[in-house]
């Protein structure tokens, strides 16, 4: 029994070891560094992960002091308390992003939140898995990367002006075209994303993971229309590429790049500002103090909508009073346990905003789940295209 209980004691502090591991991984993840170090960096730290428990079982449990033959944890040799305190301070962190995420609701200005199922390979009747990176994935049992979730999320925002009610932003992040899902997949998402007639569509970044998809753009990007307009920024993934190329094309494409600088939209006797920002990939955050007020015009805006790749903006979008935030690059974890949550989610945050609706002060942040990945792998996490309908505080039809 008392082995039984030890090897318990052991299993726990090998999954607080994989925590620590994790906490740096997505730490690291959230960084500007190259692809072909973090991937160095990441399969030393899976190897660690792998190696420690081998170690612990076979000497804390078998040999030195033997807690598993019944050894005494009183001779444990010196060096291995520290070691093993950190550990279970790790396995403490391990409860806490579970609780969290078993205890998350959506802020009180999300109102509503349905969605609707498509699984686009039954629709589309077809093949979808191309000759791209990781494609062996995309066919696994149980694998949801084909089963996507259209959401449509209501959120109550107090600074919006009357005239804006009901007005719908399509959010759509992270379609990282790379040839392991086949272009007719994306086809057939924009046309459907198309179909529920935004008043604007935003693009959160991460667009190609191989440039000789860039015209992949002609029949999925390029094709959408909203009367407000279509804008974009980019993501790390971009970065990786050629991304003066990409945003070059989406640009020919009609959409506007929120990166060069803030776009100041007139609409309805009101003025609705939008920015972007790729920190900590590229450039930096937007100024907002002179476009925000027009020399001369008065036209200061009368609401703040960025566009962040990375949810780690939100702290500093929330000091710099912005009223909504839209966010992807997390993909919600893309791989959830059961009870557990997400584990590998790339941000400073590590999983804290994996995905969904957040709210710090006045300002609320929405994660997209994005659509894709470069691993084209998801398990209780499908992607997703938002559809966000604003309302006024004291709006009666919601
Ligand atoms: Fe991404």
């Amino acid at each position: 029994m008392e082995a039984i209980a030890n090897g318990l004691i052991l299993l726990v502090l090998s999954v607080g070891h994989a925590e620590l591991w994790i906490v740096v991984i997505n730490r690291t993840h959230a960084l500007p560094i190259h692809d072909v170090r973090l991937k160095r960096l990441r399969h030393v730290l899976e190897l660690l992960m792998v190696l420690f428990p081998i170690v612990l079982f076979l000497s804390v449990g078998l040999y030195t002091p033997g807690v598993l033959v019944g050894g005494d944890w009183n001779q444990l040799p010196f060096w291995w308390k520290p070691v093993l305190f950190v550990c279970a301070l790790g396995f403490l962190g391990f409860l806490y992003s579970g609780f969290r995420h078993l205890l998350y609701k959506p802020p009180r200005q999300q109102t509503e939140h349905q969605s609707e199922l498509i699984h686009i390979r039954q629709r589309l009747n077809q093949d979808l898995i191309g000759e791209g990176p990781y494609h062996y994935l995309a066919g696994l049992p149980f694998n949801q990367i084909f089963s996507v979730e259209f959401t449509e999320k209501k959120f109550e925002l107090p600074r919006l002006p009357a005239n804006w009610e009901g007005l719908r932003i399509l959010h759509l992040s992270d379609l990282h075209f790379s040839g392991t899902l086949k272009r007719e997949y994306f086809i057939e998402l924009c046309r459907i994303a198309q179909e529920t007639e935004p008043d604007l569509i935003i693009f959160a970044g991460d667009l190609i993971d191989e440039m000789k998809c860039l015209d992949w753009l002609d029949d999925t990007l390029s094709p959408m229309q909203a009367p407000l307009g279509c804008f974009f920024i980019l993501g790390n993934h971009d970065w990786h590429q050629d991304s003066l190329q990409i945003r070059e094309t989406l640009m020919k494409a009609g959409w506007i790049d929120l990166t060069t600088e803030p776009f100041l939209l007139e609409y309805e006797g009101h003025t609705l500002l939008l920015a972007g920002t790729e920190v900590p990939w590229m450039g930096a955050h937007p100024e907002l103090k002179q476009p925000a007020i027009e020399e001369g015009s008065g036209a200061e805006s009368d609401f703040l909508l960025l566009v962040s790749h990375t949810p780690d903006n939100f702290h500093w979008a929330v000091r710099q009073g912005y009223d909504l935030v839209l966010a992807g690059h997390t993909h919600g974890g893309q791989v959830r346990f059961p009870l557990i949550g997400p584990v590998f989610t790339p941000s400073l945050h590590g999983t804290r905003y994996a995905s969904g609706t957040f709210a710090r002060g006045s300002t609320v942040l929405h994660v997209s789940r994005g659509v894709s990945g470069i691993h084209p792998l998801r398990l209780f996490c499908r992607p997703e295209i938002s559809l966000l309908t604003l309302h006024t505080t004291d709006s009666e039809d919601r």
